[in-house]
């Protein structure tokens, strides 16, 4: 396998095995994504394949500054100049659907929605917004069984509407600490329901999710993050995780894809062959690849696809570049998150000559 084979994921023929990480840039205000996001997207369009910001599949699912959704018919409407440009210029792109839970501030939300998590249990750190800078996040609400019940639901709706906004599918963020890990993980998940306890309580709400998304829009169309063993926002270690994920990867053999957050942590490595073993479908990986790094594990076969992120940011012909051997350009973390264009689509492409 060569990262610029083609590859048969599903329904789409991608043109390469390079994919495009989920990151989450802060431009879109009102939550609503605007004419830059169709500009940062569609210079990326030779990617195999896009994979969106995080995108909330409700109110509640916002938590950071500037972040855009899928519930309302504007951000389907925004979305779709967002997905036409990807595909006038012979791109593709999924949606990834984010809902934060626990790592929230009310002020990076609309009125009315509400920071919830399996669990009351708050997390460290602080979290930034634009009126009063870096704030400590609230203790979430806990989850009723009707909120469990809204929360499975806005994403099997929000993969309607991805569907309807033009993107080629939907990629469930199961990964990082946010919504759905909480309830994987037992120190954010305390609760003594259904959804709660041992193993098979805590993967049934990601099981769940991720069987009424592919119920909306079809199997073929969803895939699914996961980062075991990672620790980032405020998730401990804790000694059932290679339990946990490997009964969960039983769960999802009706998705597309699984795509995996690669972690140095004790463990990781056996957890990812459990879940590739038990998934038996496509694997993406990510984390830290350069072109060489992304051709070996190719080669020895640990996953189909690569998932850049933050090479990504700087290099919008990044699979030209690779391609090439081009040396890479540095993205520059202060305007990670900041609005505008800055540091968002003024990153070139190679000159003619050099490419
Ligand atoms: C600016 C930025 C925003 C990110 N936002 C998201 C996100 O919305 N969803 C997600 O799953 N991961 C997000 N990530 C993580 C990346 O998808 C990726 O896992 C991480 O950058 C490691 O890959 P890399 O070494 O290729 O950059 C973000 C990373 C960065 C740098």
């Amino acid at each position: 396998m060569d990262l610029f084979s083609a590859y048969r994921l599903g329904p789409l023929e991608l043109p390469n095995r390079v994919v495009m990480a989920p990151m989450t840039r802060s431009r879109a205000l009102g939550n609503v994504p605007g004419e830059l996001a169709s500009r940062y997207y569609t210079q990326r369009a030779s990617a195999g394949l896009i994979i969106s910001e995080g995108i909330a599949p409700s109110p509640d699912g916002l938590g950071y500054a500037r972040t855009p959704g899928l519930y309302s018919a504007a951000q389907v409407d925004a979305f779709r100049r967002v997905t036409d440009a990807v595909h006038a210029a012979g791109g593709r792109i999924f949606a990834q659907l984010m809902h934060v839970g626990r790592i929230a501030h009310p002020r990076n939300m609309p009125a009315g929605a509400r920071a919830v998590a399996p669990s009351a249990v708050g997390a460290s750190g602080s979290m930034w917004t634009d009126e009063h800078g870096p704030q400590p996040m609230p203790v979430p609400e806990v989850m009723s069984s009707a909120d469990v019940a809204a929360a499975r639901e806005a994403f099997a709706r929000a993969s309607r509407n991805a569907i309807a906004a033009g993107f080629d599918g939907v990629e469930l963020h199961g990964a990082n600490g946010y919504l759905l890990e909480q309830f994987l993980h037992p120190h954010t998940n305390r609760r003594s329901d259904a959804y709660g306890g041992d193993v098979a309580g805590r993967i049934r709400f990601v099981a769940e999710t991720a069987k009424a998304a592919a119920d909306a829009i079809g199997g073929d169309r969803v895939g699914i993050r996961l980062s075991p063993c990672n620790t980032f926002n405020d998730m401990p270690p804790y000694a059932e995780v290679h339990a946990t994920y490997a009964a969960l990867a039983a769960e999802l053999t009706g998705l597309l894809y699984v795509h995996l957050v690669g972690s140095a942590n004790a463990g990781y490595a056996e957890t990812a062959r459990a879940i590739r073993a038990a998934f038996g479908g496509p694997v993406i990986h990510n984390g830290g690849f350069d072109g060489a790094r992304a051709q070996a594990a190719l080669a020895r076969g640990d996953a189909e696809l690569i998932a850049f992120g933050r090479p990504f940011i700087a290099n919008p012909d990044l699979v030209e570049r690779l391609r090439l051997g081009a040396p890479l350009a540095t993205p520059n973390p202060a305007t990670f998150y900041s609005p505008g264009a800055e540091g968002y689509v003024d990153y070139p492409a190679l000159a003619p000559e050099a490419a």
